[in-house]
């Protein structure tokens, strides 16, 4: 399997309660690699942006009002099949269905406020990438 990239946001939930380092420990240990990372307090907009593909969904207003109400972390990560594995570290969307030792069975408190969020295929990863860092801000 070849070396990828990934793009990784720590949401307000656990920058709030101080868990940059142990979310981004737990994706070390799985053997990623953080090659980018910025602190951003993003605006209404910009949540809507990033987020426009569930602009239908019901709780697109309150997933846009979440997301803007603090500082994420967004972070590029490498490493062989990075996509899948940083997907399996994080655990399922809503943290009542998350296995053991994955993020979001440690860490998230609800399906909105589920800690992590992590692209789900090649062309989202780049699409995701490209929305928050520049290539000069990968340095891998
Ligand atoms: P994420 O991986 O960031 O992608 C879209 C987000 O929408 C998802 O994680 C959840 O946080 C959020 N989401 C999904 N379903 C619901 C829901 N039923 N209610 C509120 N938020 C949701």
């Amino acid at each position: 399997m070849a070396i990828e990239r990934t793009f990784s946001m720590i949401k307000p939930d656990a920058t709030k309660r101080n868990l940059t380092g142990a979310i981004t420990k737990k994706l070390e240990d799985a053997g990623l690699r953080v090659v980018a990372s910025k602190r951003v307090w993003m605006s209404r907009r910009q949540a809507e942006g990033f987020y426009a593909v569930h602009k239908e969904r019901p709780f697109f207003d309150e997933l846009c009002e979440f997301m803007s109400s603090g500082p994420t972390v967004v972070q590029v990560l490498e490493g062989e099949n990075a996509i899948l594995k940083n997907r399996e570290v994080m655990g399922a969307t809503n943290p009542a269905d998350a296995a053991e030792g994955t993020i979001r069975k440690e860490f998230a408190t609800s399906i909105g406020e589920n800690s992590v969020h992590g692209s789900d295929a090649p062309e989202t990863a780049a699409e995701e990438i490209r929305y928050w860092f520049s290539d000069t801000e990968v340095v891998g």
